[in-house]
């Protein structure tokens, strides 16, 4: 069923906390409903928007277009052999459903992604990643349909052109598609990718061996321990991305901060952590008005209650500018600035 709403409140739809409104709220539940709604409420209009979980966004006051979400849901298994799954996900999934889905069933390439906020639909278009997995590692095909004309379209993992934080569908094709399924592969051999961070020393101090269950249940509490709960402090998770830097800048900054963290994308290029230098220039902690920096992670602006959007923009600008002045490393926002 299609549900339209006028001057629907989102609160319920994102995370930061604003009590914003949409002029229009629109939620279909199927394919067809969909190419319907392309053609009554998005079609040779100009302001809409499609949101998933609302986990990136920043609304900076009423957004006076129209807003779609999707509910469309359900897992079919394509195909299912000794080695591996296709799972075939609705848009309108949780993703950490999805991860708790694959987990209950002993199949391996999610786990690490548990507790990211959002839905199935985003995670094909913001390749969503933690603890050094990304979604487009279990991504094999992404179905949408065009929103010009309404037509179903599939396409393969290259031809998402998918790199950290990034997907053709935020780049080339914004706005011009929105997907209504994701087809994931998902292993049935051990395979856990435990490098990253503090992973393996949680397990470790548990003196087990791991399993899909067991790592899970350390990424939880790992994430709980370090991220704002939204419900009680709006957030949108990582407020920034983390910069790409030529490995030859990245030399230079070690003179002067040996213990600078970093990770290997390439032998030209290293990505370094924007938290830790937002962390160094003494930002963790601090608020300015009702936004703040939260306390355990940088990288994270909070809504301290009551907060607008600007407010919030306004501080994250003073952080671009003395990470800028103290490293000469420009950092972008990963979250969504919308009015
Ligand atoms: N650090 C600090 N101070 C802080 C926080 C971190 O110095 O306040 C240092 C840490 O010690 C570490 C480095 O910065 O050396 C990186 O920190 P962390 O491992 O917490 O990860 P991150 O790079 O800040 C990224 C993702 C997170 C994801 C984690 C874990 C981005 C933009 N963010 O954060 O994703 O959960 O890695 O894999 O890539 C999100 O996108 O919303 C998100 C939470």
């Amino acid at each position: 069923m299609i549900r339209k709403y006028e001057n629907h409140s989102l609160l319920p739809y994102h995370t930061f906390g604003m009590d914003v409104k949409a002029a229009v709220f629109v939620e279909y539940s199927s394919v067809d409903e969909l190419k319907q709604v392309l053609e009554q409420e998005v079609r040779g209009k100009e302001k809409w928007l499609h949101i998933g979980g609302g986990s990136n966004l920043l609304f900076t006051g009423d957004f006076d277009g129209t807003i779609l979400h999707s509910a469309i849901k359900g897992y079919e298994v394509l195909s299912d052999s000794e080695e591996e799954v296709l799972v075939r996900v609705g848009a309108g999934e949780v993703w950490d459903d999805f991860v708790a889905y694959a987990v209950d069933r002993d199949w391996y390439g999610a786990e690490n992604l548990s507790l990211i906020p959002g839905e199935v639909g985003a995670s094909a278009v913001q390749n969503i990643g933690a603890y050094g997995m990304e979604a487009k590692d279990l991504i094999v095909k992404v179905e949408a349909l065009e929103v010009a004309t309404g037509k179903e379209c599939t396409f393969l993992n290259m031809d998402c052109r998918y790199a950290y934080r990034e997907s053709i569908f935020k780049k080339e094709w914004k706005g011009c598609y929105i997907i209504t399924h994701v087809t994931y592969r998902l292993t049935k051999r051990r395979a856990f990718h435990l490098e990253y961070g503090n992973v393996k020393d949680e397990l470790a101090k548990q003196g087990c061996e791991p399993t899909l269950k067991k790592v899970r249940e350390v990424i939880i509490r790992i994430r709980e321990a370090k991220l704002p709960d939204p419900k009680v402090q709006g957030n949108a998770g990582s407020f920034f991305m983390n910069p790409v830097i030529p490995r030859m800048q990245y030399e230079s900054l070690l003179a002067k901060y040996p213990e600078m963290p970093h990770y290997k994308v390439d032998e030209e290029w290293v990505k370094v952590p924007a938290a830790w230098m937002i962390d160094r220039c003494g930002w963790k902690g601090k608020q300015m008005g009702r936004a703040g920096v939260h306390n355990k992670q940088a990288l994270v602006l909070v809504n301290c209650g009551g907060a607008t959007g600007q407010e919030i923009i306004t501080l994250s600008q003073r952080i671009q500018q003395s990470v800028f002045e103290t490293f000469g490393i420009a950092i972008v926002p990963e979250v969504n600035f919308l009015s």
